[in-house]
């Protein structure tokens, strides 16, 4: 017994190590962690029992159907920094229940056509999805038909121009939603209907000229808002729960309207002494809250 206990850890690391595809670490720790994969065939050879894996660099350019099948224990996957531009239908789903809370998706090159309609489902856990700094230029709401418990959605860095209505309506868990840096151009009324737990939304860096008044009606529980740098000329109605809002590098048209609202929000607004009138020509690059009195 006493050489069998000394011999079996031995042996359990030995096959760990061996078990340990080319170019990755940490296997057989909870992590495994790959650099440089050319391909995601039988799951590129990682253990199957492994609970967070990050790929990063290579040249697959494609994740194909049910590639994480047997990976039903998998909690985190980052794939990131390849020419990815396609997801296959059910391309994370697994065969047992999914245990994928995290999925970051950045970094690649995903193109809104060639990702299929079904290929995010089966991740009725997922917590967390982030999709920056890829080519998307729409998002489609069958992506997210099966992600009922996602509480942060991270699609800044991208080329989407329109958000259509009622997209995010099965996301009634969202807590946090990030579109920033991309090329919104308006948000219509039914836009975030749905989104009742949001606390969060970054439409920053974008091109909006308008924002429907009541985009933000659903958002009940909005704390967070920015919109800085956009082309804003109008501000729609901010709910009363807002705490922080940015609004600064907007194009505002000063109004007696907008002027009254700016100055009934000025306790929410981040640096409301930054904020400029672009027109009238008269007024322009005259601070909003010092001109009461020229227009009212
Ligand atoms: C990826 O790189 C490997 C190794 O350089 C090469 O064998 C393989 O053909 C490449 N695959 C693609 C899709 O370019
Ligand atoms: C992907 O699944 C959808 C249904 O969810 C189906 O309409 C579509 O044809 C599938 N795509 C491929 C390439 O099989």
């Amino acid at each position: 017994t006493v050489i069998m206990v000394s011999i079996s850890p031995i042996i359990a690391l030995f096959t760990a190590v061996q078990s340990c595809p080319a170019n990755c670490k940490f296997c057989p720790t909870d992590l495994v962690d790959c650099e440089q994969v050319f391909s995601l065939q039988e799951g590129h050879g990682i253990p199957v029992m492994t609970k967070k894996i990050l790929l990063r660099k290579g040249n697959f350019t494609i994740i194909p159907e049910r590639t994480f099948r047997a990976f039903s224990k998998l909690q985190v996957l980052s794939i990131s920094d390849f020419p990815l531009y396609s997801l296959a239908n059910q391309s994370f789903a697994t065969d047992e229940v999914s245990s994928l809370e995290m999925l970051d998706l950045s970094n690649n090159q995903l193109t809104s056509c060639w990702v299929e309609a079904s290929s995010l489902s089966g991740l009725q856990n997922l917590k967390e999805l982030t999709l920056t700094n890829n080519a998307l230029t729409s998002l489609k709401k069958c992506w997210f038909s099966d992600l009922v418990k996602l509480e942060k959605l991270i699609i800044s860095i991208n080329k989407i121009t329109y958000l259509p209505p009622r997209l995010f309506d099965n996301l009634a868990q969202l807590t946090q939603l990030q579109v920033a840096s991309n090329q919104i151009r308006y948000i219509s009324t039914d836009t975030f209907y749905g989104l009742y737990l949001l606390r969060e939304l970054d439409l920053s860096e974008n091109t909006i000229i308008f924002i429907n008044k009541d985009a933000f009606n659903p958002l009940h529980k909005l704390e967070k808002l920015y919109l800085f740098k956009n082309k804003l000329a109008m501000l729609p109605d901010i709910s009363q729960s807002t705490k922080v809002l940015q609004l600064n590098d907007n194009l505002w048209m000063c109004t007696c309207d907008l002027v009254h609202s700016i100055r009934k929000l000025k306790d929410q607004i981040e640096n409301p002494d930054a904020l400029f009138c672009d027109s009238p020509e008269e007024l322009q690059e005259r601070q909003i809250l010092d001109i009461e009195g020229d227009i009212c």
